[in-house]
């Protein structure tokens, strides 16, 4: 492993444990819904979410204690996506991260709420950070709640529920994309970076738009591996978007041509972060990961 990976592994490793301190214990009542919400949030997930987090507060050499908080507030909001993205009113699907979804592991009125009780328990996390002066928790709450809205994920959501079936063309497609994936992933690295107190305006817009190009590369490189992996690797159902006529990249543009796109993203994101130089390292690598990555 080189010294990034190693970086890596390490913030993985720092997620698990602030995510299994930030949710309730299985035992305490109702004890169906805390280990619904233990099922959908604790093993397994990427976490580039989280490690985004921490990877911007080091761009702008803020501690990672301070971000531990919006860390887990990130990956909380993306676990409650992922459960309601999987109902049989949304997606429709039986897999996640390789285990069954959280409806199928227990039940619909579960999952909802599961989606509901994790979505308020990101912003009680954000919300008592008591290691950010409470200036700084307000400007992630605004960050971490515009990002999951209906301006954003949420948002994003329901243009992707009304295209199935509709004329879509690459423009319309973009908008979601950035509204239901993009938005979040900006949000992660906004909510590192306001981890310094004294951040400046010009460094919070070049690491922004870094991540809107990352932000939109993650989705692409989504919509490819949903045709060109296996259910194995990736723990969801592969082909799902297409058995559900969701527009995607490679539909609109073909499979080529998609992956040229995401490469160039990736440079572009790439190109935002030069003034920081190597402390810029990690977010670099993770713009490569993003676009090459298997699952
Ligand atoms: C999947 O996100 C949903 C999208 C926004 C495309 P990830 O690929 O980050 O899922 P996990 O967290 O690793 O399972
Ligand atoms: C979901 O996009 C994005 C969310 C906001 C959860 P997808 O529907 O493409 O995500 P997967 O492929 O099921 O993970
Ligand atoms: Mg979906
Ligand atoms: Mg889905
Ligand atoms: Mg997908």
């Amino acid at each position: 492993m080189n010294s990034v990976e190693t970086t890596i592994t390490a913030l993985r490793q720092r997620t698990e444990q602030t995510l299994e301190q930030y949710l309730p214990p299985e035992g305490q009542t109702p004890q169906q819904l805390h280990q619904a919400m233990r099922y959908a949030v604790l093993g397994g997930g990427k976490r580039i979410r989280p490690i985004l987090v921490y990877s911007a507060a080091t761009a702008v050499q803020a501690d990672l204690a301070q971000v531990d908080a919006a860390a887990a507030a990130v990956e909380l909001i993306h676990a409650y996506s992922l459960v309601h993205d999987d109902l049989p009113a949304m997606d429709n699907d039986d897999l996640r991260r390789g285990r069954p979804t959280c409806h199928k592991a227990f039940n619909e009125a579960t999952a909802i709420l599961v989606g509901d009780a994790l979505q308020a328990l990101a912003f009680q996390t954000l919300a008592d950070n008591t290691l950010l002066p409470a200036s700084s928790r307000l400007q992630q709450v605004r960050v971490l709640t515009e990002a999951s809205g209906a301006a954003g994920m949420v948002g994003g959501q329901a243009l992707d529920l009304a295209s199935v079936g509709q004329p879509m063309d690459i423009e319309g497609l973009e908008t979601l994309n950035r509204m239901k994936t993009g938005a979040l992933i900006r949000a992660s690295v906004l909510l590192g970076a306001l981890g310094r107190v004294d951040i400046t305006a010009a460094d919070l817009t070049r690491l922004s738009h870094y991540a809107e190009c990352v932000g939109l590369a993650f989705q692409i490189q989504d919509d490819i591996l949903d045709i060109t992996s296996d259910t194995a690797t990736l723990g969801k159902t592969q082909g799902s978007d297409q058995a559900r006529d969701k527009p995607t990249y490679p539909m609109l543009l073909g499979l080529e041509p998609a992956q040229r796109r995401a490469g160039n993203l990736c440079a572009e994101a790439q190109a935002h972060l030069e003034p920081f130089g190597e402390r810029a390292s990690v977010l670099s690598w993770l713009a490569d990961f993003i676009v090459q990555r298997l699952h």
